[in-house]
């Protein structure tokens, strides 16, 4: 991992001078920070904070708030599992379970691989498909706990192919 803290941070320089001096940069300058670094560690909100001139508090603020800013790291693949009445009603809850329990990781977690992020939502807008698992952006239907661990062993596998033809 050696260098890329002063990559980050040559990274973070040149967004920070593209938004510097300007009104309403805090969300654009965080928004692309995340999007190239991955997430928002504390050292990045504060060089965004010093960088814009504006309080930590506030950065902070605006990062928690909205649940489109992580401060974690994040997994390669999202999984959202729907919540929402006409999943529930089909099992959805059975489903998430499945996955907490495979993942080791409760909603809203990241596996410790980083492989997979976590999190439930309440309608993806596809009811018709209930229960339904949106991994990234693939839509899984009427899933039963073994047909999502059927998924994920998917997922798991084409990882396990890809860093061998990476060697
Ligand atoms: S309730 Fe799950 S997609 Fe609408």
């Amino acid at each position: 991992m050696k260098g890329v803290g002063g990559m980050t941070d040559q990274k973070l320089h040149t967004i920070l001078e593209k938004y510097k001096g300007q009104s309403g940069a805090l969300i654009p300058a965080l928004q692309e920070a995340q999007e190239t670094l991955g997430y928002l560690s504390e050292e990045t909100l504060e060089a965004i904070a010093q960088g814009l001139r504006m309080p930590f508090s506030r950065v902070y603020g605006v990062v928690t708030f909205y649940a489109q800013f992580y401060l974690t790291p994040r997994g390669k693949h999202t999984i959202k599992s729907c919540q929402g009445t006409a999943c529930h009603v089909k099992g959805a809850s059975r489903l998430l379970q499945a996955l907490e329990d495979k993942l080791k990781v409760k909603g809203g977690g990241t596996t410790d691989d980083l492989l997979f992020s976590l999190e439930t939502v309440a309608c993806l807008g596809t009811c018709f498909l209930a229960p339904v698992v949106l991994i990234d952006s693939d839509y899984y239907g009427a899933q039963t706990p073994q047909s999502i661990r059927k998924v994920l062993r998917k997922y798991a596998k084409k990882e396990k192919t890809e860093e061998v033809e990476e060697e």
